[in-house]
């Protein structure tokens, strides 16, 4: 039967993992087509729709009337917004929805939201009757170009942040760019910071095509799907070389975050400072950091901090609100996010726009010099 299609193209990327692949398809409009793409791929199937209580508020209705249209029953667990979420009290209660809605192995869960409801619905998947499969329906920027793609799922304890958790490849990814059209601008810019990351790792031309289509990307134009389809390759392409983080590839992704980490960390992951946002200052660091060592031209990373900032994201620790983080507790963060190797930090460091590295050799006197320095700025 078919159902409403998309206004624009549909891209598809694929994620090449043998028995594993699947598609990551982006447009605008493709929440219409979700039912459709979902029974094509696994006919005569019941689903469970995991999201949280903003998101339901504003998109299920679409969501659950085209897997209507395409015969897929369903029911919904909502639950409440935020990082709360990703607890072992809330996997309790999805999974118990799951198991009440007498779901079966061969059902699925379509996880509706951002990276919390990702990495919350894509962990009971992984564990309810030993592993049923998931869809991915992310509905934020960060979560359509980064946590709905890869398969690390998981909940924080009391300990930290993602420390239970599981490797669960979803069956597809369906992002519809539209649905971001109602993210608070904060939100969109932070979960962008981490689509300027891929440029800045591997793809110096499209930081380039960033910093010219930028308005497109924020404003909703075609330049949206461009952009979370390089995003999305590029994590695609990380994420096949090394599906559980076991040859090293995927470090390049945390450009920006050993910093980041640090400075989320010295705020008490508080609302003053978001996850992107953290890691757009981190960016700003790692490229002034690398500036200082001789490694890449202070021109790149100007650059850097120009486009952050014309998009209104932080480059600088003293943008953030509030009294500043000390340097006690941003180097024992750092300390604790890193593995000291004979006394030298792990950070990931960049010879130029486009070309990050490994650098396993680096002094914590020297960071923390550097740090200094940028708290007194
Ligand atoms: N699994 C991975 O590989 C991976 C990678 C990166 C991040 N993550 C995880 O992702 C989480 C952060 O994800 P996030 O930034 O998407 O946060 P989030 O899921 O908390 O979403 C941010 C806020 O936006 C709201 N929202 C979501 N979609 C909306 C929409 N379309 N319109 C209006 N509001 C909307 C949510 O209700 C929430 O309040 C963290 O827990 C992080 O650990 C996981
Ligand atoms: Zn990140």
């Amino acid at each position: 039967m078919p159902g409403p299609r998309p206004a624009a193209g549909i891209v598809r990327v694929a994620v090449d993992l043998g028995p594993r692949s699947y598609e990551v398809l982006i447009g605008r409009g493709l929440l219409a087509a979700t039912g459709q793409e979902i029974a094509r791929l696994m006919p005569n199937v019941r689903a469970a729709v995991v999201t949280d209580t903003t998101v339901a508020a504003l998109h299920l209705a679409a969501l659950a009337q085209s897997l209507a249209a395409a015969g897929i029953d369903h029911v919904v667990e909502a639950v409440p917004p935020g990082e709360g979420s990703k607890s072992l009290a809330t996997l309790a209660t999805v999974v118990d929805a799951l198991l009440a809605a007498r779901l079966e192995r061969g059902d699925v869960v379509i996880a509706f939201g951002g990276g919390v409801v990702g990495d919350l619905a894509g962990f009971a998947a992984a564990v309810a009757r030993r592993g049923m499969r998931v869809v991915q329906v992310p509905t934020t920027l960060l979560a359509a170009v980064d946590a709905a793609i890869g398969g690390k799922t998981g909940i924080n304890t009391e300990r930290g942040k993602n420390l239970v958790g599981a490797f669960h490849q979803p069956s597809l990814v369906i992002a519809d760019s539209g649905v971001l059209d109602t993210l608070p601008r904060r939100t969109f810019a932070a979960g962008y910071a981490e689509v300027v990351k891929y440029g800045l790792i591997g793809n110096a031309d499209f930081f380039a095509w960033l910093e010219a289509n930028w308005r497109g990307v924020f404003g909703g134009g075609s330049e949206r799907e461009t952009a979370i389809a390089e995003a999305a390759r590029a994590k695609a392409r990380v994420v096949s070389e090394d599906e559980r983080e076991e040859k090293g590839t995927r470090a390049l992704l945390n450009l920006g975050h050993t910093f980041g980490h640090a400075l989320e960390a010295a705020t008490d992951f508080s609302d003053r400072l978001h996850h992107g946002e953290a890691v757009a200052i981190g960016m700003a660091l790692a490229f002034a950091f690398s500036a200082g060592r001789g490694l890449c031209a202070p021109a790149d990373a100007a650059r850097v901090v120009a486009h952050l900032t014309a998009v209104g994201l932080p480059t600088r620790i003293a943008d953030i609100p509030g009294p500043p983080p000390t340097l006690t507790r941003l180097m024992a963060a750092i300390a604790q996010d890193k593995k000291v190797a004979r006394g030298a930090l792990t950070f990931i460091l960049a010879r130029g726009i486009g070309r990050a590295f490994v650098a396993r050799d680096v002094p914590p006197d020297e960071v923390a010099a550097f740090l200094e320095a940028r708290l007194s700025e």
